[in-house]
C-alpha cells in the first residue's frame, strides 16, 4: 500500500471510531472485506489450514488469524497487539443534571484522561445501547449522535484570575457538559432521548425502550495533517487506534506460511483486568481452541512472537527536561522500542533484536525509549499478555506527544513505517 492511501485510511479509521465498539466494528468490516471468516465464541469452530477468522468478544475486542500450511507446532505464531480504548468520559447511569434551566450530563472519567483540553469542544455522544425490542428480545445496537450535541464551557478568566498560574479540575464538579436549555420546569428522560435519537437514525427500528447504556463523549473535530509540510497527524484516540489500524493493515499483508495473528483489546486504559481486556481468559481460549491440546499450545507459544505495539512519548521540545536525554524519541524518525528494566514493558534483548533486525529488512529507522528514574513509567498490554500466555514479547509504538489529551499529535511517516515493520514480520 502506497503511503497517501495508508494515511487516508488512518484518518478515515480514527474518524469512523469515535469508541471501542465502533472500532471493532469497523476492524470486522475490513476483516470480512478481505474474506476472513467470522466465529463465534459459542460455537464449534471449523479451522482448517490457508483459512482467515476473527472472533469478537463485548464488541470491543477482537482476535484475528491465518492459519498457516506450516504446523503453529513448529513455527509459532506471528502476533501483534494493540488497544481499542482511549480515556475519555462516559455517560454516567442516571445522568440527568438540571440547574437554572439547562440540562447537563454528569460524566465518569474512564482511565487517565488529560481533562484541561476537554474543556471548549464541539462535543459529540457514541457508543453501544442495549434495548428491549417489540419482539420482547434484548438487542444491542451502535450509536453515534454524529452532531455536536454538548459542549464543557471554561470559566471565564475574568472569573478565576489565577487560572494561568494554577488550574486545577474537580471532576466530580466541574465536568458536566452542557446538552440543552430547558423550558421552565421541563423534564427530560436520558433513555427516551436515546430511543427517540435511534427511531430516528434507522427508520426500521424494533426499540421499545433503551434499558442499558456505554456511552462515551468524543470531539467533533475530524483528524487531520498538520504542519508545513502536513508531516503531523492531529487527532483523538491516536493512542491506541494508529496501532489498531497499523496492525490491521500489515496483518491484511500476512503471508501463507506461518500462522499470524491480530489481538485488539478493549480496557488497557483501566488495567485491563476485564471479561474482554488483556488480562482476561479471550486471548488464552482462543490458543488453546487454536492449538487442540495443552503439549501444542506449549510448544506453539515457546516459538511465538509478540509485538505489543501501543504509542510512545516523543520528547516535547517544550519540556525536554521530562525526558531522559539519551532516550527521548522524535516525531517521524521512526518506531520506537520501549524499554523498562522493572518490566513496565515486556521488553527484553532478545526481542528487542528481532525488531531491531525487522527494521533493518524494512529500511526503517527506530528509536529507543526509556522513562527517567526520577518518574514513574506507564505500561501496555505487552507484559500482561506475556505473563498469562508465556508469549515472548517486545513493546513498540510510534511517538507522539499530548498522550491521553482529547487532541493528540504524531509524526505522519511513523505510521507508515511501523507498517512496513509489521509487514516485515507477518510476511516471512
Ligand atoms: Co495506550
Amino acid at each position: 500500500m502506497e503511503e497517501t492511501s495508508f494515511i487516508d485510511g488512518l484518518l478515515e479509521f480514527l474518524k469512523q471510531s469515535p469508541t471501542p465498539f465502533h472500532a471493532v466494528d469497523n476492524i470486522h468490516e475490513i476483516l470480512k472485506a478481505a474474506g476472513f471468516v467470522h466465529l463465534y465464541e459459542g460455537d464449534v469452530w471449523d479451522i482448517s489450514p490457508g483459512g482467515s477468522y476473527y472472533v469478537i468478544r463485548n464488541d470491543s475486542s477482537l482476535i484475528a488469524f491465518t492459519v498457516g500450511a506450516h504446523p503453529m507446532t513448529e513455527t509459532g505464531l506471528r502476533i501483534v497487539g494493540a488497544h481499542t480504548d482511549s480515556p475519555c468520559l462516559k455517560v454516567k447511569p442516571q445522568p440527568e443534571i438540571t440547574k437554572n434551566n439547562y440540562l447537563q450530563l454528569g460524566v465518569e472519567v474512564y482511565g487517565g484522561a488529560l481533562l484541561s483540553p476537554w474543556f471548549d469542544r464541539d462535543l459529540s455522544m457514541a457508543g453501544r445501547i442495549s434495548y428491549l425490542a417489540t419482539d420482547e428480545t434484548i438487542k444491542h445496537a451502535l450509536i453515534d449522535f454524529g452532531n455536536p450535541i454538548a459542549v464543557i464551557p471554561s470559566l471565564a478568566i475574568h472569573l478565576d484570575r489565577e487560572v494561568n498560574q494554577n488550574r486545577s479540575i474537580n471532576a466530580q464538579t466541574q465536568l458536566a457538559p452542557v446538552i440543552m436549555n430547558l423550558v421552565e420546569d421541563q423534564a427530560v428522560d436520558f433513555r427516551e432521548m436515546l430511543a427517540d435519537h435511534t427511531r430516528s437514525q434507522y427508520s426500521e427500528s424494533d426499540i421499545v425502550e433503551v434499558l442499558d447504556y456505554e456511552l462515551s463523549l468524543y470531539d467533533t473535530q475530524p483528524p487531520a495533517l498538520v504542519g508545513i509540510n502536513k508531516e503531523f497527524v492531529s487527532g483523538s484516540r491516536l493512542d491506541n487506534l494508529v496501532s489498531c489500524y497499523v496492525g490491521l493493515m500489515s496483518f491484511i499483508e500476512a503471508g501463507e506460511d506461518v500462522s499470524c495473528m491480530l489481538v485488539c483489546n478493549d480496557h488497557e486504559e483501566v488495567g485491563s483486568a476485564s471479561h474482554a481486556g488483556a488480562q482476561g481468559t479471550f486471548l488464552k481460549s482462543v490458543l488453546e481452541r487454536l492449538s487442540g491440546s495443552s503439549e501444542a499450545f506449549g510448544r506453539a507459544m515457546d516459538r511465538s512472537i509478540m509485538i505489543s505495539a501501543d504509542n510512545a512519548h516523543g520528547i516535547h521540545p517544550n519540556f525536554i527536561d521530562k525526558y531522559d536525554d539519551k532516550h527521548g524519541p522524535i516525531l517521524n524518525q521512526g518506531p520506537v522500542i520501549k524499554v523498562n528494566a522493572n518490566q513496565r514493558y515486556a521488553t527484553n534483548s532478545e526481542t528487542a533484536a528481532i525488531f531491531r533486525h525487522l527494521c533493518i529488512r524494512a529500511d526503517v529507522p527506530v528509536q529507543t525509549f526509556v522513562m527517567r528514574n526520577d518518574m514513574q513509567c506507564g505500561s501496555t498490554i505487552g507484559p500482561i499478555t506475556s505473563t498469562e500466555i508465556g508469549v515472548k514479547t517486545i513493546d513498540v509504538g510510534v511517538p507522539q506527544f499530548a498522550m491521553h489529551s482529547i487532541r493528540e499529535l504524531a509524526g505522519r511517516y511513523d505510521s507508515f513505517n511501523l507498517y512496513k515493520v509489521l509487514r516485515e514480520f507477518y510476511c516471512c
